[in-house]
């Protein structure tokens, strides 16, 4: 897979990339964000530091991810068990990051989970697996010390404060809709992935009735490296004020498909033309942009923010017709 840009979590995938069969080379390079820094921090150290970055959730919606930890109860008082749910259902056509991320560098996202889940204090942590990531399914169970049995296990005896964390892979049955949260904990209780109707929020109530965090694959990827690096590195690495890098696909008709890890702000235009090459001549554009390119013109040619102001325009103009 091509791999551009300053590194926080391809950095080791990007060596083995997502249809390579041979396991990441270096996995034991991930595992120092917890070994330099969450062990010897506090549950809210870690959530102030991740508060501070200004993650915020690459699921779809953008939220703030420090805040939705907040809104899980603490303390003594505060219900048990607690879930943290790794949202690994990744089925939105032409969408592969979460799948890079899984098969390359399967610890990375399992340490993610585990400083995540020390921060709000969660007794158990599912992957909900999205059933056709079989490879990424094999991986993640590998008992050679990357995958979960291994890296359960070295969580527990390293953590000083003898936290306790349960760690199970669920794979998913498969269903589109198993990807937004409330039907994923329906999935994951055994019923209909029907979505439930909020509030109240899975944070408070959520798998089992009890407070759950659901996050993004690549949300939680990104916290080690957080820990690790701390809030004002991880700022940096953007050029706007939403933090961070972001894993950017283009899939279909391009020249170059890929995914790059890339700084957020990354514009439309850079993400086409220089990184996917421009569409093949004459083809369609889909999953980030709302309809197709008009046939034999290519983005070296047109300016893709105008092209869709002019489609905004149009479609203003035709509901102000009644349509
Ligand atoms: C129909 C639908 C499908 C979704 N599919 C996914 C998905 O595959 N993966 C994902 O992380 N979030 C998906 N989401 C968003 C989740 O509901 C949820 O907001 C997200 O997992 C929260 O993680 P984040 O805060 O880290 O972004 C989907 C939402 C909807 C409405």
């Amino acid at each position: 897979m091509p791999y551009a840009g300053e590194t926080a979590h391809t950095k080791h995938s990007a060596q083995t990339g997502p249809r390579s069969t041979s396991p990441p080379t270096n996995a034991p390079a991930a595992i120092n964000g917890i070994a330099k820094g969450a062990n010897r921090m506090s549950p809210e150290e870690v959530h102030e530091t991740v508060k501070r970055s200004g993650l915020r959730g690459r699921g779809g919606a953008g939220f703030p991810t420090g805040v939705k930890w907040s809104l899980v109860p603490r303390g003594k008082d505060a219900p048990h068990p607690k879930y943290l749910v790794a949202n690994a259902d990744e089925m939105e056509p032409g969408t592969f990051k979460d799948r890079l991320l899984l098969e390359g560098d399967p610890h990375q996202l399992i340490e993610g989970m585990i400083v995540a889940a020390y921060a709000v204090q969660a007794d158990a942590a599912y992957i909900f697996l999205r059933w056709a990531y079989r490879e990424a399914a094999v991986r993640l169970s590998k008992g050679d010390g990357r995958g979960l049995p291994g890296m359960a296990i070295w969580a527990r005896t390293s953590w000083r404060s003898g936290y306790n964390l349960e760690m199970i892979l669920h794979v998913s049955a498969g269903r589109y809709i198993c990807g937004e949260e409330t039907a994923l904990l329906n999935a994951l209780e055994g019923k209909r992935a029907k979505p439930r109707a909020k509030p109240p929020y899975p944070q408070t109530v959520g798998l089992w009735g009890k407070p759950t965090v659901v996050n993004n694959v690549e949300t939680l990827c990104n916290v080690p490296h957080i820990v690790k690096h701390g809030p004002d590195w991880f700022q940096s690495l953007s050029r706007t004020e939403d933090a961070g890098t972001k894993l950017y696909g283009a899939s279909g008709k391009v020249k170059r498909p890929g995914l790059w890890e890339l700084p957020m702000g990354t514009t439309a235009r850079e993400l086409l033309e220089e990184h996917a090459g421009g569409c093949a001549t004459g083809s369609s554009s889909g999953g980030r942009f709302p309809g197709a390119l008009p046939p034999n013109s290519s983005p070296r040619r047109i300016s893709i923010c105008r092209w869709i102001s002019t489609r905004s325009e149009k479609r203003e103009a035709a509901w102000a017709r009644g349509r």
